[in-house]
C-alpha cells in the first residue's frame, strides 16, 4: 500500500507529492513547523490527508514543549494549532482535526504533562486508522453506483495520496474494480498542480487500473463521444446544504456531466463535512501563487506582468450531484436533510 504519511520515532514521514511522478522519496519532519511548511507547500496535500498530518503537527511540537506543569504547556500548545490552522483555509478536516486535539487535550488536562502528550500522539494515531477504515466504507458504500463497465472521470486526485490510504473517490474505483468492474479511469490532469496526471495516473497504474489522461479542456469531447458513464469526485469541505468545494474545475466537469445525463458522486469522509456552514457561498477559497499559472515545469508560459488568477478551489451546486457517498452511507437530495441523517449514523462497517 502507497504510504502516503506515518507517525514514527524520526518524525512525521511525508511521500514528497511535489516529486511525484518521476521521483518516489520520502521527507521526515522533525518539528511542527517542518509539517506546516510541509502543507502549504503541498508535499502532503488532499483533505483527509492534511487533517491527519496537522493532528501529528500537533502531537509533535507537543511533545517537543518544554513543560513541567499544563500552565506551561497549554499556550504552547494553543499556539502550534494555531500556526497549524494556519497553513490552508479551505479543508475543513484541517480544522476539524485540530479541534479534536483540542478536544482531547481538554478531556486530559488534568493529567501529568508526560501523560497529555502520550494521549495527543495516540489521538493522531488513532486518526490515521480511522481514516483509512472510512476510505474503505467508503469503497462499500459507493462501489455498486459505479457501471460494471466503461469509464469513469476523476478530476484532481482523491485517491491514497490526499488520505491516509484507500483514497476517497478512488477508493470508491477500487472497491468497484476489486468486485469485478471493468473501468478505465479518465484522470483530468487538473490544471495547474497537475494532481490528475502526476497524482492519480501514478496511484492508478501502481496498482494496475486501466487509466488515460487526459487535460482538463478534453473532458466535454469525451462525454460527448460516450466515452464517460460515470464521475466521480473527492471534497474539500460539503456545506450542510450538500454543496461541494473541490479542486478548481470539479465545476465546469459537473456541468458537464449534467449536460450529458451523466452521475455526478462526491465521496468524502464524515470529517469533510461541514454542517456548521450553511451552504457553499460561505466555503473560503484559497488563492495560490499566480506563478502556478505562469509557469509550467520551471518554464514561463505568460508573459511577464500579465493579471492571473489562481483560486485552488470551486463550489459545485447541490443540484448537479447525484449523491455524496461518505463512510456512514450514501446522501441524496435533499442533502439539508439526508446529510442531518447521517450526522446520527454510525459508521458503516464491513
Ligand atoms: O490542493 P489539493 O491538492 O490539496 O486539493 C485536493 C482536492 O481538491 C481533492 O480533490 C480533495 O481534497 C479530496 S481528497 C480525498
Amino acid at each position: 500500500m502507497i504510504k502516503t504519511l506515518e507517525w514514527t520515532s524520526a518524525g512525521v514521514v511525508f511521500i514528497d507529492q511535489t516529486k511525484l511522478p518521476t521521483e518516489e522519496t520520502y521527507v521526515t519532519c522533525k518539528t511542527y513547523q517542518e509539517v506546516a511548511d510541509a502543507i502549504v507547500t503541498m508535499i502532503v496535500r488532499g483533505a483527509p490527508a492534511i487533517g491527519v498530518a496537522a493532528a501529528m503537527g500537533v502531537a509533535l511540537g507537543t511533545n517537543q514543549a518544554q513543560a513541567n506543569t499544563i500552565a506551561e504547556l497549554r499556550p504552547q500548545f494553543e499556539k502550534i494549532c494555531d500556526d497549524l490552522a494556519a497553513t490552508r483555509p479551505t479543508a475543513v478536516n484541517l480544522f476539524w482535526a485540530i479541534r479534536r486535539m483540542k478536544d482531547k487535550f481538554s478531556e486530559v488536562d488534568s493529567q501529568p504533562v508526560a501523560q497529555i502528550k502520550s494521549e495527543l500522539i495516540k489521538e493522531a494515531q488513532r486518526m490515521y486508522i480511522e481514516d483509512i477504515a472510512a476510505c474503505e466504507a467508503m469503497g462499500r458504500n459507493g462501489a455498486v453506483l459505479l457501471p460494471k463497465s466503461g469509464g469513469v472521470l476523476t478530476h484532481c486526485n482523491a485517491g491514497a495520496l490526499a488520505t491516509c490510504g484507500y483514497g476517497t473517490a478512488l477508493g470508491v474505483i477500487r472497491s468497484a474494480v476489486s468486485s469485478g468492474s471493468k473501468i478505465n479511469v479518465y484522470a483530468d490532469e487538473t490544471r495547474p498542480f497537475l494532481q490528475g496526471s502526476r497524482l492519480t495516473a501514478w496511484e492508478l497504474q501502481h496498482d494496475g487500473i486501466p487509466t488515460t489522461v487526459i487535460a482538463d479542456n478534453m473532458a466535454g469531447a469525451m462525454m460527448r463521444l460516450g466515452k464517460i458513464n460515470a464521475v466521480i469526485v473527492g471534497a474539500d469541505r460539503i456545506a450542510a446544504n450538500g454543496d461541494v468545494a473541490n479542486k478548481i474545475g470539479t465545476y465546469s466537469v459537473a456541468i458537464l456531466a449534467k449536460e450529458h445525463n451523466i452521475p455526478f458522486y462526491v465521496a468524502a469522509p464524515w470529517s469533510t463535512i461541514d454542517l456548521a456552514t450553511a451552504t457553499g457561498e460561505q466555503i473560503p477559497i484559497e488563492q495560490r501563487s499566480p506563478k502556478e499559472v505562469t509557469h509550467h515545469a520551471g518554464k514561463q508560459v505568460a508573459p511577464t506582468g500579465i493579471a492571473v488568477e489562481n483560486p485552488a478551489f470551486d463550489v459545485t451546486p447541490n443540484k448537479y450531484i447525484a449523491a455524496i457517498i461518505t463512510e456512514r452511507g450514501v446522501a441524496k437530495a435533499p442533502y439539508s436533510e439526508s446529510l442531518r441523517a447521517l450526522e446520527k449514523a454510525e459508521t458503516v462497517t464491513a
